[in-house]
């Protein structure tokens, strides 16, 4: 089996290392594995995993103790866009669950299409949009993992948004929350596709994270989302959107991305 190889090597080159939370950091927001880093293993390494090849990711898997709690982040994920399956993207999900997490944090730079928001707010994920086309749980299903219909009334769990409102409060951080709409890139939207997102109700667009969180979800997981939000999506004032303004946006926003992650990680 695919997965017990790569959980043993994961668990042989980590000594056993028992991380009860998983982050999957998003671009831009990588920093958090620079400063708290116990042992990391590079995704070139791991059985059957895939290499990040996108600019602003890391491609390596980072164990620490962050405010006491065991963690292991993703430093860079993979994306459909790069061509990767939607089974490929989400493999590190399952080998999560399997190395013993119960809680995944999820986070992506997201651009806004709700238009109150502003560059640099970060985006509690309440629930999200499917817009990609396809869905990592197609194809035959492991029973040992999870139902071949899996319910997802509540993918962002209320319990833990809570947890992440009373943090951002206590941080005086404005937190806003809203729905993520996710597409497949690379390319950024249209005016018209942001418009479009408006009508069917999200606040912010991207490219990842709901593969992710559908299988999370699907395998038991507890899951977190926050976006960062790096720029206003539509580019109907004229501006041009590059990957290098959505880096910079995120930079300016990871000192407070990570104390809002590392007061949540305190509570739950
Ligand atoms: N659209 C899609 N993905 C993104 C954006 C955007 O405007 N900004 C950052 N990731």
């Amino acid at each position: 089996m695919f997965i017990e190889d790569t959980t043993k090597f994961i668990e042989e080159k980590t000594n056993g290392y028992k991380p009860e939370i998983g982050i999957i950091l998003g671009s831009g927001l990588g920093e958090l594995a620079d400063e708290y880093c116990d042992i990391a293993v590079s995704y070139s390494e791991i059985p059957h995993f895939i290499n990040s090849t996108v600019r602003g990711h890391k491609g390596r898997l980072v164990f620490a103790e962050i405010e006491g709690k065991k963690v292991v982040m993703m430093q860079g994920r993979n994306h459909f866009y790069e061509g990767h399956s939607m089974q490929e993207i989400t493999y590190p999900v399952k080998v999560m669950k399997k190395l013993g997490v119960k809680t995944l944090i999820l986070t992506n730079a997201a651009g806004a299409v709700n238009e109150t928001y502003k560059p640099s707010d970060l985006m509690l994920i309440k629930d999200h949009i499917n817009c990609m086309g396809s869905n990592p749980l197609i194809g035959a299903n492991d029973e040992s993992m999870g139902e071949r219909f899996p319910d997802m009334s509540e993918v962002y769990k209320k319990d833990l948004r809570d947890i992440a409102k009373k943090s951002a409060e206590k941080l005086a951080i404005d937190l806003k929350e809203g729905v993520y709409l996710a597409n497949t890139g690379p390319s950024y939207e249209t005016p018209a596709e942001i418009r479009m997102a408006r009508l069917v109700g999200a606040d912010a667009v991207g490219m990842s994270t709901v593969p992710e969180a559908i299988v999370a979800n699907y395998c038991g997981l507890r899951v977190l989302g926050i976006s960062c939000i790096s720029n206003a999506a539509s580019s109907e004032n004229g501006d041009a959107l590059s990957h290098a303004e959505v880096i910079d946006i995120t930079n300016r926003a990871k000192a407070k991305f990570k104390s809002l992650i590392k007061e949540i990680i305190t509570s739950c």
